[in-house]
């Protein structure tokens, strides 16, 4: 067992998660932006370059790049990357509201609408906000802006904001019939004063000195040699994206808008099926690690589907972390945030779980962190049988592996 020490100074508590640039579009299981600022203060010395394999919405880059940074990142997300390359933008502000004053003016002169083909398209929003975001769409697909990835992000997500889904649940739910009808279409409104107020905040919050790139690449697949890094600071999935976070299901309400606009590409919406957890052959070499295998055979004796996703995902984990450790240069250190999810009844000590593969992976270990993580938006919502409204709160703790080369 790997000695954890409890940081109470690092539940930050009345500092909510999402704040500065981070504002511009929520995603599941951001990292806190303090304590990524606290890793990168705690850890990286002057030059160092960061890098985040599972860098979802680029909290590690925004963070990283406004303490003088380069760093780069993984997802096979492609909105998640947009944002993340919106956030990490040096933004000429002048021009930025040039661009907004001609996007309203287009928007108010505008008759043509572009609505994309779009599975079960009217179960999930009103006739008036499909009218409105085909607008947007074709505002945006049409016209000249030096910041369009900007009005790209803000619009998807407005998209999701005014679709009928649920708030606060990660997966696709449907509000209720009777408050379909008292729904409001609020589309244009919302756009341009969620623009307004990004353009405000991004002035005033997070300014980028060093560059930071998000890239569209699968963490599993081996790293280019030529990319090396002295600090990994990262949140990988706590599962597969079956049982726990869908994200692409998440952001695919943004991607199936924007998708055709998006410079990441065009892809697929189901990036779930991608997402580390995938069905596949299992490498032995995670069957050296005694804490997986008996974690696996408690869940394997309540529910052994269960324990068989809870395998596939420690596979496809443990060929991230061998590409992680191996571009590592010398005394550099890596950082993992991680959580310890119930699954049929068995706690999964993902922490203990990591230490071991780092350790069998030839690092050194350094410390384990623990904090409360009261503000965090997380799957303590997401519920282990998998119900609607079945909720659990499995999690009240992140666990901070470090490591060093
Ligand atoms: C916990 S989230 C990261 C959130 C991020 N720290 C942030 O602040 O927004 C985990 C991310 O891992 C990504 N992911 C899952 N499997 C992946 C894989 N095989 N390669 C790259 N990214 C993956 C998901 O798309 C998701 O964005």
């Amino acid at each position: 067992m790997y000695k954890r020490t409890i940081k109470n100074h690092l539940t930050f508590a009345g500092n909510p998660l999402t704040r500065g640039r981070h504002k511009v579009h929520k995603y599941p299981a951001m990292l806190h932006p303090l304590l990524v600022d606290f890793l990168i203060e705690e850890y990286a010395k002057n030059d160092d370059i960061i890098f985040d394999p599972f860098c979802g919405s680029g909290v590690t880059l925004v963070q990283a790049s406004v303490k003088n940074h380069e760093s780069f990142g993984f997802d096979i997300n492609p909105l998640s990357l947009l944002i993340a390359k919106v956030k990490t933008t040096k933004y000429d502000f002048k021009k930025l509201e040039e661009d907004f004053k001609k996007f309203k003016e287009h928007l108010k002169n505008e008759k043509n609408i572009d609505i994309p083909e779009i599975n079960n398209i009217d179960y999930w929003y009103t006739d008036e906000v499909k009218r409105d975001l085909g607008k947007i769409r074709f505002v945006l697909k049409n016209n000249e802006y030096i910041y369009k990835d900007f009005f790209i992000i803000c619009f998807a997500f407005i998209c999701r904001d005014q679709s009928l889904t649920r708030n606060g649940e990660f997966k696709r739910y449907r509000i209720k019939k009777e408050k379909i009808e008292n729904t409001e279409n609020q589309v244009l409104d919302k756009i341009i004063k969620h623009i307004e107020s990004n353009i405000e905040i991004f002035k005033k919050n997070d300014l980028p000195l060093k560059e930071a790139k998000p890239i569209l690449v699968n963490s599993e697949q081996e790293i280019d040699k030529k990319l090396t890094y002295d600090l990994v600071i990262t949140s990988p999935p706590y599962g597969d994206s079956r049982t726990t976070v869908a994200y692409g299901e998440y952001s695919s309400f943004g991607i199936e808008w924007v998708n055709d606009l998006n410079f990441f590409g065009q892809i697929n919406y189901k990036v779930d099926k991608e997402a580390v957890g995938k069905i596949g052959k299992i490498n032995d070499e995670i069957y050296r690690n005694e804490i997986l295998t008996k974690t696996i055979k408690k869940i394997e004796k309540s529910n052994e589907k269960r324990s068989k996703d809870v395998m596939y995902f420690f596979n496809g984990y443990y060929n991230v972390l061998k590409n992680v450790v191996k571009n590592l240069n010398k005394n550099g250190k890596v950082c993992f945030v991680v959580g310890n999810r119930t699954v049929g009844g068995v706690q999964i000590p993902m922490d203990q779980i990591t230490a071991v593969f780092f350790e069998q992976l030839g690092l050194k270990f350094e410390n384990i962190f623990v904090r409360d993580i009261l503000n965090k938006v997380m799957p303590s919502k997401n519920s282990p049988s998998n119900k609607v409204g079945a909720t659990k709160n499995t999690m009240a703790n992140e666990y901070i592996v470090i490591f060093t080369k």
